[in-house]
Formats: C-alpha cells, sequence, structure tokens
C-alpha cells in the first residue's frame, strides 16, 4: 500500500511539474506584447481626429516614423528639420550618415505595416532584400541563424543599406503616402516649447527657420522630441520651467572608433568572391567581434545597396585603417578564440585589388546615453511631450539596434493613441508617463545588456555610480549563452530572435533553454 502511494504521489508531483514547465516554458516563448501590437499599426484611428498639432522635431529616423504614425492619429502633423529643404543635400547633422545600417527584424516588419510597398520602394532605391542573417561570430566562434526555424528556407528578409540610401528612401515613402496630405515640412530648427500657466501640458513650439525667421506654431497636441544626439528635449523642458534632476541623463564612455569602407562591386566580381553559399544571401556574409578581454575590435562586411560592399571596422585605438594597404595588417590584429575564416580574407584582398578606389569614413562614437524621462514622478513631465529614437536613449551602434528601437518606442505610441477617446485633448495627464513607462520596460534590457557588455572593455569609462565590474554576473551568464548558442538549436534561436526584438528576453528563461545555458561550459 505504501508502495502504490508513494507512487501516486510521485506521479502527481511528475503531473504538477510537468504542468508547470509547460506553462513555464509557454509564458517565456509566447511573443512580446509590442509584436502583438503590430498589427495596429498604419491603421489609422477609427475615432475622430485628435485635434490639434502634433509637432515633430527632427526628421530623420525617429521623426520620419512618428510622422507617420502620428497621421493616423492627429489632423495636422508638422515635421520640423533644419536639414528637409533638400533631400538630395548629404546631411550634415547625422555623423554616421555614411555608415551601412543593418535593418533589424522588427523594423522591417513595423516598415511594411506603416508602408505597404516598403519592400518594392527600398529595392527601386538599390536596396536588396536578405535574410535577416549577419553572420554573428563571436571570437571566432559562431552564433548560428536559425534558418531550421523557417523551413520554407527563408528567414524573414530585411535590408543593408547606406545611411544615406535608407534615410531616403523612408522618407520618400513618408511623402508619397496619402496621409502625407496631412504633413506639413517646416525646415527650420526648433528652439523651444512653451507651457500652460498650470504646466500640465505644452502649449506651442518656437522654430527658427532657415532665413532666420522666429515662428510659433500653437495650439500643440503632442511635441516628439526627434532630435537625436542632441536630446534636445532635456532643454528645452528646462528653458520652459520644468525642474528636471540634473542626473535625468545617464552616460557612458565606450571609447570606441568606427570606420567605413565603401567598395563599389560590379555582379562579375561579385559572383567570384570566396563567399561561403550559405553566405551569400545575407545582410553579412562575416561578422566578427573580439571578446572584451582581447578589446573592442570588431569587422564586418555588409551587402549594402546598389552593388555596394561594405567593410566596416571598430577599434577603441586610432589604427583603424585609412587606405587599401592597411586594411588586412588591421585584420591581422583581432584576436580570438577561433581565427577569421581565410575566405575572409581572401574576399578583402579581391576587393582592395578589384575595385575602384573605396571611400573611406572614420568617426569617433559618441557616449552612449540614456534621458530617462520614465524615472520622473507622476505630473513633472507636461502630458503631451515625450522623445522618440536617440533622443531618448543612445545605444552602442555595435549591435545596429538604432533602427528597430525607433520602431519599438513607435509601436508603443500608437497603441497608447488608439487607447485613448478623440474627446480627450488636451491628451490625458498621465500620456507622457503613460509612454515612457511602457517604453522603458521594452528597452531597459536594451540599454543593460549592450552597456554591461561593454563595461568587460579596458578601455570603457561606465557611467556615473558604476564601476567597470558592475554586470559580472551579466558578462558571465552571455558568455554561457553564447556558448550554449554555438551549441544548441533552441538556445540560438532564442538569441536570435531577441536581437532582432522580435522576442522578448524571458525567452532566454524558457526551461529548457536556462537549463542548457546553466549546464554548458563556457568556452570563452
Ligand atoms: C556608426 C554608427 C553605425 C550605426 N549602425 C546602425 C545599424 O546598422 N542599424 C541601426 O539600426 N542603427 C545603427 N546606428 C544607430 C542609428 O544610426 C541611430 O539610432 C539613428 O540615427 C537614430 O535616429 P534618430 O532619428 O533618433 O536620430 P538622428 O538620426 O540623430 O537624427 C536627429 C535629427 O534631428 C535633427 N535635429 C536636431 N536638433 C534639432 C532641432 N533643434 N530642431 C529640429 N531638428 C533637429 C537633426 O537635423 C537630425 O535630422 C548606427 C549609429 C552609428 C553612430
Ligand atoms: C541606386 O539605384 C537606384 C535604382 O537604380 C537609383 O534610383 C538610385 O539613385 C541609386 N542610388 C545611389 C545612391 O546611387
Amino acid at each position: 500500500m505504501g508502495n502504490s502511494h508513494s507512487s501516486t504521489y510521485l506521479a502527481s508531483t511528475t503531473g504538477a511539474l510537468l504542468v508547470s514547465g509547460i506553462v513555464w516554458h509557454k509564458l517565456c516563448t509566447s511573443p512580446p506584447q509590442w509584436i502583438k501590437e503590430l498589427d495596429a499599426l498604419g491603421q489609422p484611428r477609427k475615432k475622430q481626429k485628435l485635434v490639434g498639432t502634433a509637432v515633430v522635431c527632427g526628421g530623420s529616423i525617429a521623426g520620419t516614423v512618428a510622422a507617420r504614425v502620428l497621421t493616423d492619429h492627429f489632423e495636422r502633423v508638422i515635421l520640423v528639420d533644419p536639414e528637409l529643404e533638400d533631400t538630395e543635400k548629404p546631411k550634415t547633422r547625422i555623423m554616421q550618415y555614411n555608415a551601412g545600417h543593418v535593418l533589424l527584424s522588427l523594423f522591417a516588419d513595423g516598415a511594411r505595416r506603416l508602408w505597404p510597398n516598403f519592400d518594392v520602394e527600398l529595392k527601386a532605391a538599390g536596396g536588396r532584400l536578405a535574410c535577416a542573417d549577419y553572420q554573428l561570430h563571436y571570437s571566432g566562434v559562431s552564433v548560428p541563424t536559425p534558418y531550421w526555424d523557417y523551413p520554407d528556407g527563408c528567414l524573414p528578409t530585411t535590408l543593408a543599406m547606406r545611411r544615406s540610401s535608407a534615410q531616403k528612401a523612408l522618407y520618400q515613402l513618408l511623402m508619397q503616402h496619402p496621409a502625407a496630405a496631412r504633413i506639413t515640412v517646416l525646415p527650420g530648427t526648433v528652439r523651444g516649447v512653451k507651457a500652460s500657466a498650470n504646466k500640465a501640458c505644452l502649449e506651442s513650439v518656437t522654430v527658427r527657420k532657415l532665413d532666420g525667421e522666429q515662428m510659433t506654431v500653437a495650439d500643440v497636441g503632442l511635441v516628439v522630441d526627434c532630435t537625436g544626439t542632441t536630446q534636445a528635449g532635456i532643454k528645452w523642458l528646462g528653458n520652459a520651467g520644468f525642474t528636471l534632476p540634473h542626473d535625468l541623463r545617464s552616460s557612458y564612455a565606450p571609447n570606441i572608433r568606427y570606420s567605413t569602407m565603401c567598395f563599389s562591386v560590379s555582379p562579375e566580381l561579385e559572383s567570384r568572391l570566396p563567399i561561403p553559399n550559405s553566405a551569400r544571401n545575407t545582410l553579412a556574409p562575416y561578422l566578427y567581434s573580439e571578446h572584451f578581454d582581447y578589446g573592442s575590435k570588431a569587422a564586418v562586411l555588409l551587402h549594402t545597396d546598389n552593388h555596394t560592399v561594405q567593410l566596416l571596422m571598430t577599434s577603441s585605438e586610432d589604427n583603424l585603417p585609412r587606405s587599401r594597404p592597411e586594411i588586412i595588417p588591421f585584420l591581422s590584429m583581432l584576436r580570438g578564440h577561433v581565427p577569421i575564416p581565410s575566405w575572409f580574407l581572401e574576399t578583402v584582398e579581391m576587393l582592395c585589388e578589384h575595385c575602384p578606389e573605396p571611400s573611406y569614413d572614420n568617426i569617433r562614437i559618441p557616449d552612449q546615453s540614456y534621458v530617462k524621462y520614465h524615472s520622473l514622478p507622476s505630473g513633472t513631465l507636461p502630458s503631451n511631450f515625450i522623445a522618440i529614437g536617440d533622443a531618448n536613449l543612445q545605444l552602442n551602434p555595435v549591435h545596429a539596434q538604432g533602427f528597430a528601437k525607433v520602431m519599438l518606442n513607435s509601436i508603443t505610441l500608437n497603441t497608447i493613441l488608439h487607447s485613448i477617446g478623440s474627446d480627450t485633448l488636451p491628451l490625458p495627464r498621465d500620456f507622457s508617463t503613460r509612454y515612457f513607462k511602457t517604453n522603458a520596460a521594452r528597452t531597459q534590457a536594451l540599454w543593460d545588456a549592450t552597456r554591461l557588455h561593454d563595461y568587460g572593455t579596458s578601455t570603457c569609462e561606465p557611467m556615473a555610480g558604476e564601476t567597470r565590474d558592475t554586470g559580472r554576473l551579466a558578462r558571465w551568464f552571455e558568455l554561457k549563452l553564447i556558448s550554449a548558442a554555438s551549441k544548441y538549436a533552441d538556445v540560438a534561436s532564442a538569441v536570435w530572435h531577441i536581437r532582432h526584438l522580435i522576442a522578448p528576453d524571458r525567452a532566454l528563461f524558457a526551461p529548457m533553454v536556462l537549463a542548457k545555458v546553466l549546464w554548458t561550459q563556457s568556452r570563452f
């Protein structure tokens, strides 16, 4: 009897464990809320449009996406940027204007909702759609891309493009969309904002036009800071009488230099490059990123638009190549656990030998920073002020998250706007707080993961209140995670989906994934 008792006990415990294991697994692997919210992106509100003008300050990537979303909600959208007058002119305020940009999966997913002709127009602009695979090799160790999850043979597709080409194409999409009838482009610089007497909301925005004339945009419904690195909102709010804590903005210095070499490659030459077939239809045939103990050097070849291939390199020292003969010696300095493959070096040699002189661009990455608007007590910010893109959070660009982060912010904005009635103008008192808090919950992990990773490098200067020791546990976990991803399909799949912002971080805590990560010995 005792025997049957204990076997019943065992069976029911096993059953309970199994059920909770399944629930745990389901919880961790279900899609994040923002993926569910994609369905409403690009859908005009069914209720009456919100009255008042949405003023988008800054007309780069964040400004372009925000303006498109806001046309679904507001009667009138004004897009202000000093460099919008002539779209053919190279932008001078965007230091990464020559760098190739990888558009992560979430960006392409969102852009296709906002612009159903996204693929067609980006192809027409010279872009090439490819599998969302950039062949990441950490310290030389391959972190596989989960082609096996997509049995039709191709992963979701997206693009890598020269920033200049991507930016022009997106702006064109914006202005060709029927909703552009509601957009007024105002070439100029936003100089400040004015609050209502009780400081509950912003009433107007001051713009200096290109001819120097100041003008006031009144009847403001919403003000969106899309000023990128400038993060001008802090200054505007301070000047308008809002008291913001001096440590609202956190920043650290990764101390990285970044160089872009752009080769024009004929189709004939491209077909002769010794790139393995499995890496041809990708965003990047190869990416090498040094382990942080070795340094912060990285090298990647990108398949960019109009038959160009870009070689991007980073270093913490001023030793990036500036001419063809300096390239191979630089690449030979990359150190890691597995050497860079010989076909990669041969490919670069062939590009140097057979292409016209490449263009060079060498920049210093500015400090990474986070304006923590979400940390302010509710009621501090005017209800109708928000920030999107780098104006809110600026990440280390080596992970290529900038555009996808803009999309994530915009999905959040769209969802909140859909949830409010049309008779509630001015916007609800907690609108801004709701936006920043929801957004922070969705992007905090990006800031933590990239920052704590960077602290592993000896040249990185941490933010106030932290040391290079901060995040040791996170780095220990990360190295085991990469090691497990190099061995197990389900771990690699979780890593890839999280990197493209289409799975939540909790996917790492699914029982089998977590067990494998903890079980696997770090290779590094
Ligand atoms: C070297 C490098 C490589 C990168 N690679 C990638 C990548 O591969 N993939 C990726 O997704 N991201 C990448 N990023 C990040 C990406 O470039 C940024 O996240 C992106 O530019 C942010 O867009 P934004 O619109 O927020 O800001 P920005 O592009 O900086 O634009 C800000 C705009 O605001 C305007 N402005 C400023 N002040 C005012 C004012 N007072 N009034 C009106 N307008 C104003 C400026 O003229 C400008 O047009 C990279 C970044 C760097 C530095
Ligand atoms: C790229 O090619 C497209 C299509 O041929 C063309 O319209 C566009 O101007 C080209 N862009 C550049 C920067 O050369």
